[in-house]
């Protein structure tokens, strides 16, 4: 049998971040190590809250490390409460983890553990990448520690959804994105071009429910709120998993087609937060995700989230 993949997931939960985390807690092949925090579509000390109330919910043997406040060089951004609520998991009722996070912070947490699993550790970055920067510039080393950084962020060709350039998570962060595409890291962007093609209707989730009606219930929940964002802005084919793709894509590479392209991120002008091709030739390319099995990558998501409860 191969040992299972180590993961940690840099997250801003957010619900489809609390879709992907429930998701690598269903699937054996992960071994999850931990879960950084990161301001985005929460205030990270909330962050830092919804991902203890995530690692309890699962019964999950993984530490929570607090990171970045606030992106690198960019003053503090308001947390998306339109699209997962006023504390990141729509309308459901708060509920105060009994955990506390680990003393160190994300960066060097990533860095310690980078060093410590030297070739083995994946990092899936959910959320804005000011964490993974700030790695970057505390070790030289720790972009050849990690095995590979699978990020969810990012459009090389479906346009934005937050502007209509830029993806969020890129947008929350462009200068530290563009730190972790200049670096030597072996990176893999799943993006909006293909995320976009995966949706899930209220069916879905009504279906996730009726398989693990505890943890599944709790996500079928959240959805509600998703949802109805989604159909405020005239989409009303179901949301994206977006996060959930990400995580999937550090297992199941296969399920993606890819497309090797250096990347730059704008870091100002109307076009802030847009990734586009690096044509200096410093770069290393980027594996961008362009294509994806949907019906695969789903029928992942439905079976390891119907083995939760
Ligand atoms: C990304 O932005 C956040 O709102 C989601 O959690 C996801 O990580 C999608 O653009
Ligand atoms: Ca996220």
């Amino acid at each position: 049998m191969t040992k299972p993949m180590k993961l940690i997931i840099d997250t801003d939960p957010g619900i489809d971040d609390a879709m992907a985390i429930f998701w690598a807690a269903g699937e054996p092949g992960i071994d999850l190590l931990g879960l950084t925090s990161i301001f985005g579509n929460v205030h990270v000390a909330q962050a830092t809250r919804n991902a203890l109330r995530l690692v309890e919910a699962a019964g999950l043997n993984c530490i929570v490390a607090e990171g970045a406040s606030k992106p690198l060089n960019l003053p503090a951004f308001p947390p998306s409460h339109h699209v997962h609520g006023d504390e990141g998991f729509g309308d459901i009722p708060p509920e105060h983890p009994k955990g506390d996070p680990i003393k160190e912070n994300a960066a060097e947490y990533l860095v310690r553990m980078a060093r410590a699993h030297r070739g083995e550790l994946i990092l899936c970055p959910i959320g804005p990448l000011t964490n993974i920067a700030e790695a970057i510039q505390l070790d030289p080393e720790f972009a050849s520690n990690v095995a590979r950084i699978v990020i969810m962020g990012g459009s090389l060709e479906a346009g934005g959804n937050i502007t209509s350039h830029a993806e969020a998570n890129i947008y929350h962060d462009p200068h530290a994105a563009d730190i972790v595409f200049a670096s030597s890291a072996a990176i893999t962007l799943v993006g909006l071009d293909v995320t976009h093609q995966i949706l899930c209707p209220a069916s879905d989730f009504d279906e996730i429910a009726m398989r693990a009606p505890r943890l599944g219930g709790m996500l079928k929940e959240m959805s509600v709120f998703y949802l109805a964002f989604y159909e405020s802005v005239g989409k009303f084919g179901g949301c994206s998993l977006h996060d959930p793709a990400a995580v999937i894509a550090c297992l199941y590479p296969d399920l993606f087609e890819t497309r090797p392209v250096p990347l730059k991120v704008i870091t100002q002008g109307d076009e802030v937060g847009a990734t586009v091709q690096d044509d200096s030739g410093t770069r290393a390319p980027v594996d961008v995700c362009m294509g994806v099995d949907v019906e695969a990558v789903k029928a992942l998501f439905f079976e390891r989230l119907a083995r939760l409860d």
